[in-house]
């Protein structure tokens, strides 16, 4: 297919040569077919035809969604957007039977998944982590082609999702062994232990489909719950090469798969009203939208990560060697399509323009190209539909007295969206409040402390704050100032979601719930108490409600 996407370069090509040189460069960045090394190579398209819907796996043999790649391929001097696969277009109805099969999988909670001892599941769970790691090449060799990830990017994202994974089941072996003791208060004793609540909706981001599909399904599992898995608009066709695995390993109706129009399949499963739990990474607008659409509000449990636009404040004593490579790592990795990522600096005029020169040099050494170069950092962005937003926002930002402080800034061909530093900022502008979630470094100059603190307080977002200084009492007085407007304050090193076994979550409209390792599973489960006076009777009676004819609790043990 040739390419559809917006072309601002050409735009400029045609009004200046410089501007031709710069789009021929960016060309030569995509790979002609004969240069996409054979490990990489995809030799057939992932055409994905089948579902799995109550353990079956049917052909599927209704529309299917096509997918192209963010990577062109160049032929001459043309781009052609690659297609890569295809995927089922799911129907409304297809949609209501997986949440049928769902429904009887879990069975008001005497389903045969939810009634299994914990060590059963984990059992399954671990199964089903060794069919994936079976499936690696296959996996990471199409998200490649998805979203563009870098390949090393890729592999550690692999082998987080299992280091989380089998962190959780730690501590629900854990949970188990501490719901055996009864509690004794007040006279009272009682057993307190985990259930689960129902059916799961599941929606991962394109960003990190593999992790951050995982470590809310898998859990949500582990914890008793059946699941529907929306996956992502990009990073979908992978989940083709675990249908079998996920039939194998979980009885009928535990796991469900649909794709599609998220609008058409997802918003009937919302109205009506059997999801117990949407576990969903995305827009805000998006998860209030679906959340509303529930007509039983009460029931239904979210477990959100939603925007974020994490500020750096760089303090006038910061050190500039480790403020500059935290700043480009915190900000471009992976083209700046993180949640986490530093979407905006707060830096003290004194240093403002030593630190804008440090951090130019640093970005004009960052490596374009293709995810499978060793040590790239700005690969095609996996939506480049959202280029001409990318755009807006900094011809926005001009438009009001910005200026772009790399040559190459601001330009952009088919995909690839060069690393852009934007300087001279203020708070008219569109850059200073939205989420670019892309390359886009936008510098605030400060003289005041009071700048940054009334942005914390005024964002919509609250999830992490980056602050850089030297001066023990100054950090101190900052982190006080601020602490109550994010949830985490990192402090001479860039934002991030690790390690997962801190909490991560976010203020305001940045999160509901935390995602860490050892309290995901508590956003799947809720508390269910056996409690009795302490009498010879009760304690007869919780001596054998541990047996495990008589009560599941034991056994799980
Ligand atoms: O997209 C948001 C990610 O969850 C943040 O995680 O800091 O590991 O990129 P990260």
């Amino acid at each position: 297919m040739k390419k559809q996407a917006y072309n601002y370069f050409k735009l400029q090509a045609e009004r200046n040569n410089e501007s031709k040189q710069h789009s021929g460069e960016l060309t030569r960045l995509f790979p002609s077919e004969s240069e996409i090394p054979e490990k990489f190579r995809l030799n057939s398209n992932l055409d994905w035809q089948r579902i799995l819907i109550n353990g079956q796996i049917t052909p599927w043999k209704g529309a299917l969604t096509e997918v192209f790649s963010p990577i062109y391929i160049r032929k001459g001097d043309s781009l052609d957007r690659k297609r890569i696969g295809s995927y089922p277009e799911m129907t409304p109805l297809v949609a209501s039977k997986a949440l049928d099969s769902a429904s009887r999988a879990f069975s008001s909670g005497k389903g045969k998944w939810p009634l299994f001892a914990v060590s059963k599941r984990i059992e399954s769970i671990e199964m089903f982590l060794e069919r994936l790691e079976n499936q690696k090449e296959n996996i990471l060799r199409t998200l490649i082609w998805e979203i563009a990830k870098p390949y090393h990017e890729l592999e550690d994202e692999f082998e987080r999702t299992k280091q989380y994974i089998e962190q959780v089941i730690k501590v629900a072996y854990q949970k188990e062994k501490d719901s055996l003791l009864p509690r004794r208060e007040k006279g009272i004793m009682g057993f307190i232990h985990d259930e689960p609540y129902g059916i799961v909706l599941s929606l991962g981001p394109y960003n990190y489909p593999l992790f951050e599909t995982f470590s809310l399904v898998l859990p949500a599992l582990l914890a008793g719950n059946v699941v529907i898995i929306k996956p992502p608009k990009f990073g979908v066709l992978f989940f083709d090469f675990l249908l079998e695995a996920f039939q194998d390993c979980f009885p009928p109706g535990v796991v469900n798969i649909i794709s599609g129009d998220g609008k058409k399949i997802i918003e009937p499963l919302m109205k009506s009203g059997e999801v117990d739990i949407l576990a969903f990474i995305g827009s805000a607008e998006t998860a209030n939208r679906l959340i509303n659409l529930h007509p039983r509000k009460n029931r239904l449990h979210s477990l959100l990560g939603l925007g974020a636009k994490n500020a750096a404040i760089v303090l006038p004593d910061a050190d500039l060697d480790v403020v500059v490579p935290e700043s480009v790592l915190g900000a471009l990795a992976f083209n700046g399509q993180r949640c986490a990522a530093l979407k905006i600096f707060f830096v003290h005029q004194k240093i403002e323009e030593a630190f804008r020169e440090r951090l130019l040099e640093t970005v004009s050494k960052t490596s374009l190209g293709m995810p499978w170069m060793e040590k790239v950092r700005i690969t095609p962005m996996a939506d480049p539909e959202r280029i001409p937003y990318l755009h807006e926002l900094v011809t926005d930002a001009l438009n009001k007295g910005a200026k772009i402080g790399n040559k190459s800034g601001g330009k952009s061909l088919e995909s690839i969206f060069v690393p852009t530093v934007l300087y001279q900022l203020n708070s008219k502008m569109r850059i200073y409040w939205e989420e670019q979630f892309a390359p886009i470094i936008p510098v605030v100059s400060y003289h005041d402390l009071k700048e940054p603190v009334a942005y914390l307080s005024n964002s919509p977002f609250g999830q992490q704050l980056s602050i850089f200084g030297t001066k023990t009492q100054t950090l101190i007085e900052l982190i006080n100032l601020v602490k109550n407007q994010v949830s985490r304050i990192n402090i001479n090193t860039k934002c991030q979601r690790g390690p997962d076994l801190f909490p991560f979550t976010g203020k305001k409209d940045s999160a509901h719930g935390d995602f860490s390792i050892s309290n995901i599973l508590n956003y799947f489960s809720s508390k269910a108490v056996i409690a009795a006076r302490e009498t010879e009777l009760s304690e007869a009676l919780f001596q054998s409600l541990q047996e495990p004819k008589n009560l599941d609790i034991k056994q799980r043990s």
